[in-house]
C-alpha cells in the first residue's frame, strides 16, 4: 500500500477518554488532544501520513448539528484538496450513526470518509481505540473505500453509515451491528477485504447540507401511550406543524394505539410529515395500505433516530412531496 496523506479530525468521545487507572469503569470521554493522539498512532509505525485538526472534545451525547456543520465543512475542504487522500472523523460510538449517517446523505463520495471510536476509553485495560483506529487508517487509505458513502469502522469490522446502529452499552465485540446489511468489509491493521462492490450510483452529494435543522420529534410508542402525547410533542417540538415532521418509534413495525394513528392523521392532513419507525432493534417497517389513508411514511430499515436525521434533511431540503419521501425512504 502507498503511503497515503490522510486528515484526522477529533470530536472527542470514549475514543479520546481516560479513566486515569486501568481498572477504573467510570471515565471522562473526550480528555485526550489530537496532537498527543496523532503521536501515539505515528509511534506504532503506520505508513499512512496524519494531521489532525480537534473540531470538538466532548461526549457525542453533546454532537449535533453545530459539530456536524463543522465536520462537513472541514471535510468538504479536504475532499477539495488534492494532497489529502482520505478523512478520517474520530467520534464518540452514542451517536456516532447520526454523524454518519448526517454526513453520508449530504457529501460526495469521491474520498474515503471514515469514522471510528471506541467501547473502552484509552488508558483501560483492553482498550480498543487504538486498535479501531488503526483499522480506521487501514480503511481511509485504501481508493476503493471512496464510492462506498461514509463508513464506520468499530472492531474490525467495516460498516456502512445508513446501516451502522449501537447495538450495545458495553463490551468490545458486537457493540455495533448492520442493518439490513451486515458489514461491508473486514478489517485488521494488515488486511482490508471488501464484501463487494461499491454502490452508490453517482459520487456527487444526494442533499444539501442544511444551514438550518428543523426540529423532528420522536414519540416512543409503547402499551397505553395516549393520543394527547402527540398534541403535547407537536406543540413544543414542531415550530410550524403544517411544515414539520415527526418520528414515531412505533411498536412492532411501526404501530401504536388506534387512537394516536387517528391523531397523527389528522395532524397530517394539515401537512405534518409522520414516519413510522420502529422501536424493534431490527425492525424492517415496510409501507402498508393504511400509510395512504393516513398520510403516512415508512420509514423501512432506519430506526427511528436515522429516521429523524432523514426527515430533518429533507424537510431543510424543501422535499414534501409524500411520493418522494417515501422514495428517499426506501432508498437512503
Ligand atoms: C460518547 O459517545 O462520547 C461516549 C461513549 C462512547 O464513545 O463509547
Amino acid at each position: 500500500m502507498s503511503r497515503s496523506n490522510l486528515l484526522v479530525l477529533a470530536t472527542g468521545g470514549t475514543i479520546a477518554g481516560i479513566a486515569g487507572h486501568a481498572m477504573r469503569q467510570d471515565y471522562r470521554a473526550g480528555q485526550i488532544g489530537i496532537d498527543q493522539w496523532l503521536a501515539d498512532a505515528q509511534s506504532l509505525g503506520m505508513e499512512a501520513r496524519l494531521t489532525g485538526r480537534q473540531i470538538a472534545n466532548v461526549d457525542s451525547k453533546d454532537i449535533g448539528p453545530a459539530i456536524w456543520s463543522e465536520l462537513y465543512e472541514a471535510i468538504t475542504d479536504a475532499i477539495a484538496d488534492d494532497a489529502i487522500d482520505g478523512i478520517i472523523v474520530t467520534h464518540g460510538t452514542d451517536t456516532a450513526e447520526e454523524t454518519a449517517f448526517a454526513l453520508d446523505l449530504t457529501l460526495p463520495v469521491t474520498k474515503p470518509v471514515v469514522l471510528v471510536g471506541a467501547m473502552r476509553p484509552a488508558d483501560a485495560v483492553g482498550s480498543d481505540g487504538m486498535r479501531n483506529f488503526v483499522n480506521a487508517v487501514r480503511v481511509a487509505s485504501d481508493p476503493d473505500a471512496a464510492g462506498r458513502g461514509v463508513l464506520l469502522v468499530m472492531g474490525d469490522r467495516v460498516l456502512a453509515a445508513r446501516d451502522a446502529r449501537k447495538v450495545r452499552t458495553r463490551g468490545t465485540d458486537d457493540a455495533f451491528r448492520g442493518f439490513p446489511r451486515g458489514g461491508v468489509a473486514l478489517v485488521t491493521p494488515g488486511a482490508l477485504e471488501w464484501f463487494g462492490r461499491p454502490w452508490r450510483e453517482s459520487d456527487g452529494a444526494r442533499f444539501t447540507f442544511p444551514r438550518e435543522w428543523p426540529r423532528v420529534p420522536i414519540l416512543y410508542a409503547a402499551a397505553g401511550v395516549e393520543a394527547a402525547m402527540v398534541g403535547r410533542l407537536v406543540d413544543a417540538h414542531c415550530d410550524d406543524p403544517a411544515a414539520s415532521g415527526i418520528v414515531v418509534a412505533g411498536v412492532g413495525e411501526g404501530n401504536m394505539p388506534e387512537s394516536v394513528t387517528a391523531e397523527l392523521a389528522r395532524l397530517a392532513s394539515e401537512g405534518l410529515v409522520v414516519v413510522r419507525a420502529s422501536r424493534v432493534d431490527e425492525g424492517l417497517v415496510d409501507r402498508e395500505p393504511e400509510d395512504a389513508a393516513n398520510g403516512s411514511i415508512a420509514a423501512r430499515a432506519l430506526n427511528p433516530q436515522k429516521a429523524r436525521i432523514l426527515l430533518k434533511i429533507l424537510l431543510a431540503n424543501a422535499v414534501r412531496d409524500p411520493e418522494a419521501i417515501q422514495a428517499a425512504f426506501d432508498d437512503p
